[in-house]
Parts: C-alpha cells; sequence; structure tokens
C-alpha cells in the first residue's frame, strides 16, 4: 500500500507525536490504564518519517508495536512523564499531534507496597486529575514559551449520546482545547479501540470540517498529515 500521496512534503520539519495508552500506578503492582493499541500515533510517525520529517515518538504502553525506522522513541509512563517529555521535544518543533490516550486522572496517592487484602483494605480509589497536555501546549504558544509557528494537533474518539450526535460533541471539544486541528474518531459499535480502521472527521481553525471515510490506519495517517502540511509555517531553506 502506498499511503504517502505527497513524497517529502515534511522534508526539514520535527514532529512530536504523542502515542499509546498512559499508566497511573496505585502501587508498586497495579495501575490505573487504558485500551490504546497506539496504532495510530506509530502510523502517523511511520508515515511522518517516510514524508521526510524528523519525528520525536512520545510513546505509552501500545500493543506489541515495532517502532518505525527512522524515528525517535521517548518511551514514558504517566500522563506527568509524557506531558514532561512532549514539553520537552515541542521547544524544536514544527507540529506536536496528540494521539496518545493520556489519563485523566491518577490514583491520588501511591502506596509503596503491594495493598492487600484484610482490616486495611481501602474501599475507594481517590483520584486527582491529570494536567491536559494538548491544553497546556495552546496556552504555552499563547503565553510565548512556545513559538507561535508550532501547530498543534488534538485527537478525540467521541460517541453519540442523549445529547448530541459525534460531531456536535467533537465541535464543542474543539472549541474548547482551542487546537489548530482536531481529528474525531466515531467510537463505539466496535469501532477505533483496537481495530485496525476507523472513520471520523478533521475539524480546522480554517472552519474546514473533512469527512474521514473507514480507511487504514496509514490511510488516516496520510490524511491527517495532509491536513496538517498546509498549516506548517513557510521554511526559511
Ligand atoms: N489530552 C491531553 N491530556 C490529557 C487528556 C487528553 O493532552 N490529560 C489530549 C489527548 O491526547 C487528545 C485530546 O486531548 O489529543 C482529547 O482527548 P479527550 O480524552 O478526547 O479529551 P478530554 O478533554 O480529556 O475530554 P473527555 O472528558 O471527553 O475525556
Ligand atoms: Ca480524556
Amino acid at each position: 500500500e502506498r499511503a504517502d500521496a505527497l513524497p517529502r512534503s515534511l522534508d526539514g520539519r520535527h514532529l512530536v507525536i504523542s502515542a499509546g495508552g498512559t499508566r497511573e500506578p496505585l502501587d508498586p503492582v497495579r495501575f490505573l490504564g487504558n485500551r490504546s493499541s497506539g496504532k495510530q500515533g506509530y502510523a502517523l510517525a511511520r508515515v511522518a518519517a517516510q514524508r521526510g520529517a524528523q519525528v520525536t515518538l512520545v510513546s505509552g504502553y501500545t500493543s506489541d508495536l515495532a517502532p518505525p525506522s527512522a524515528v525517535t522513541v521517548v518511551p514514558v509512563r504517566t500522563a506527568q512523564d509524557m506531558q514532561t517529555a512532549v514539553r520537552e521535544a515541542a521547544g524544536h518543533a514544527d507540529a506536536v499531534i496528540m494521539a496518545a490516550a493520556v489519563a485523566d486522572f491518577r490514583p491520588s496517592t501511591v502506596a509503596t507496597s503491594k495493598i492487600k487484602k484484610g482490616a486495611d483494605e481501602p474501599d475507594t480509589v481517590p483520584l486527582t486529575r491529570n494536567d491536559d497536555i494538548l491544553a497546556g501546549l495552546v496556552a504555552a504558544r499563547a503565553d510565548g514559551e512556545l513559538r507561535a509557528e508550532t501547530a498543534i494537533v488534538g485527537f478525540a474518539a467521541e460517541t453519540g449520546d442523549e445529547n448530541g450526535d459525534v460531531l456536535t460533541h467533537a465541535r464543542a471539544k474543539f472549541a474548547r482545547k482551542k487546537c489548530d486541528l482536531l481529528v474525531v474518531n466515531a467510537v463505539g459499535e466496535g469501532k477505533a479501540f483496537e481495530m485496525d480502521s476507523n472513520a471520523g472527521w478533521i475539524l480546522s481553525t480554517d472552519g474546514s470540517e473533512t469527512a474521514l471515510a473507514h480507511g487504514s490506519k496509514a490511510l488516516m495517517a496520510s490524511r491527517v498529515l495532509d491536513a496538517l502540511t498546509p498549516l506548517l509555517a513557510p521554511t526559511t531553506a
């Protein structure tokens, strides 16, 4: 499969891509995690590298994925680790793509030894909200801590519910996040999680809403990079 319609269109660019899921420890052997496979983020990294980009892949936990060739992988465990790694790499990036499934909450305390059954067993797990890495990037750019030219891309997996359909939720999230592109996957009915294909929309700050037909994660990656490339600042070279 040739997923790439625009060979070398990212030559000389540096992209930071997060992928996979974070794990938030509860005790030395347990964590709160999620089912992210990392496949979409890894596909983005692979296709971006094929298009000539220098790619830093900040990777949480994934299914057993081989790291794409010619990509720098920075492994991370928790959402806090991921934030540190993404912010560090973003300092010299043309774009940051947050494809990771970042845990919204972490256990408020981490037991230093294994939690045991018995008289002292907990019946609840107090949680603390993790920072929103994506929103933090947008804020950092607005505050001048990140170059104004840095493009910022978010991902969202949405289902329809009694409050609205997928696109309605996606538009609301896009308005809240204030990133430059929001890639929306329609989930539910077995779609997206742990599957090899998905479908949704790409919402752009230029007001466009591009529907994404079903296709491989490589094809999705191509479409996302096609939408991102025109947003990148002109190269000085
Ligand atoms: N994200 C992030 N940091 C977090 C949570 C999410 O950077 N702590 C990023 C994800 O990587 C993704 C985007 O934000 O690019 C949207 O994630 P999502 O979970 O859909 O958004 P939330 O704001 O967490 O909303 P929800 O309450 O629906 O989970
Ligand atoms: Ca979330």
